[in-house]
């Protein structure tokens, strides 16, 4: 029963990855995922320096899902790349400048990187204090994208093997699809990653008339059961609209998964691989361990050789 993937040219082994954010800031927690059953390592979103990130209460979680408003604790680009020379796995860095010009002198660094498999271009934050989500402004988003690649395509000594894509917020009405593509096709991408969290919902303790956390007046990116439909849409929209233009881009699905079969269902819709972020935190690395199990016997009840069979096979009743 085989798990394994491609994302353009990498080879994983698994599907599973986790999604940038959870136990993935310190090395030790990146030597973590390396020591797990996942298929590929992501960093947290880096930034150009080190930040402290938003005051707490931050985080909160309960069971139909998490809030966070983190506000991009990391320790920097350079400790993401050099972290990539004690890890032998796949290793894909998360990459979020606070401003444009972070961004290309980071991503300028990070392609030359022989050691690093590939960039996430984190166009949707929802955290930043006064800055809106860039994926949700397509003239700005467009624009980003052409300084990005041109950044890369102007380094002599990149790294060609690796590969470059862009984490995605969801979008909700379904103009968004052909427009957000008709943007993304213009550009050598080798994936997209569908989707971050909800920005800027509201979870309340009743009890103490408060909200969950802190920054923001308590808004924050919402994650976990709560955002799987909407997770499952875009991977769902993205792909039947690459397929409709015929774009090469693959999608990474992310959102709500905590078991095997929710990682069928985003395998169904169209993703290449999956992303797990909400129950990563909860559970540990050994989340990757018992989804895979999950996914096997699931693969073995239903006579399959590969999970990839099931790739984009979803009908409509
Ligand atoms: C943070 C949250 C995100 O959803 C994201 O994409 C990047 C950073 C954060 O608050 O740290």
């Amino acid at each position: 029963m085989s798990l394994s993937t491609q994302i353009s040219n990498l080879e994983l082994d698994s599907c599973l990855m986790n999604a940038s954010g959870p136990l993935c800031t310190t090395l030790e927690q990146l030597k973590n995922l390396q020591n797990s059953s996942s298929g590929c390592i992501v960093s947290k979103s880096a930034t150009l320096e080190h930040r402290k990130g938003n005051p707490e209460p931050r985080y909160w979680d309960h069971d139909l899902g998490s809030i966070n408003s983190m506000g991009l604790p990391n320790e920097g680009y350079q400790y993401y790349i050099d972290s990539a020379k004690s890890l032998t796995k796949p290793y894909i860095m998360s990459v979020n400048g606070l401003t444009l010009e972070d961004t290309l002198h980071i991503v300028a660094q990070v392609c030359q990187e022989p050691s690093i498999s590939g960039m996430e271009i984190n166009l949707s934050c929802p955290n930043l204090i006064g800055k809106g989500q860039l994926a949700y402004d397509l003239e700005k988003m467009d624009s980003y994208l052409e300084a990005v690649f041109h950044t890369i395509n102007s380094q002599e000594d990149r790294n060609k093997n690796q590969i470059v894509g862009v984490k995605l917020p969801p979008y909700f009405d379904l103009h968004w699809y052909p427009q957000v593509t008709n943007i993304l096709k213009k550009y050598p991408l080798h994936f997209i990653t569908c989707v971050n969290s909800i920005g800027n919902g509201l979870l309340v303790d009743l009890e103490n008339r408060t909200t969950r956390i802190r920054p923001k007046d308590g808004m924050g990116g919402i994650g976990g059961i709560y955002i799987k439909p909407i997770g499952l849409s875009n991977v769902r929209n993205f792909y039947l609209e690459f397929q409709k233009q015929n774009v090469p881009i693959q999608v990474i699905g992310c959102g709500g998964i905590q078991s095997g079969e929710d990682v069928l269902e985003y395998i169904l819709c169209g993703a290449q691989a999956v992303q797990i972020g909400t129950q990563l935190y909860r559970e540990g690395v050994e989340v990757f361990h018992r989804i895979e199990e999950e996914v096997k016997e699931w693969l073995q009840k239903n006579n399959l050789e590969s999970i990839m069979l099931l790739q984009g096979k979803l009908n409509t009743i």
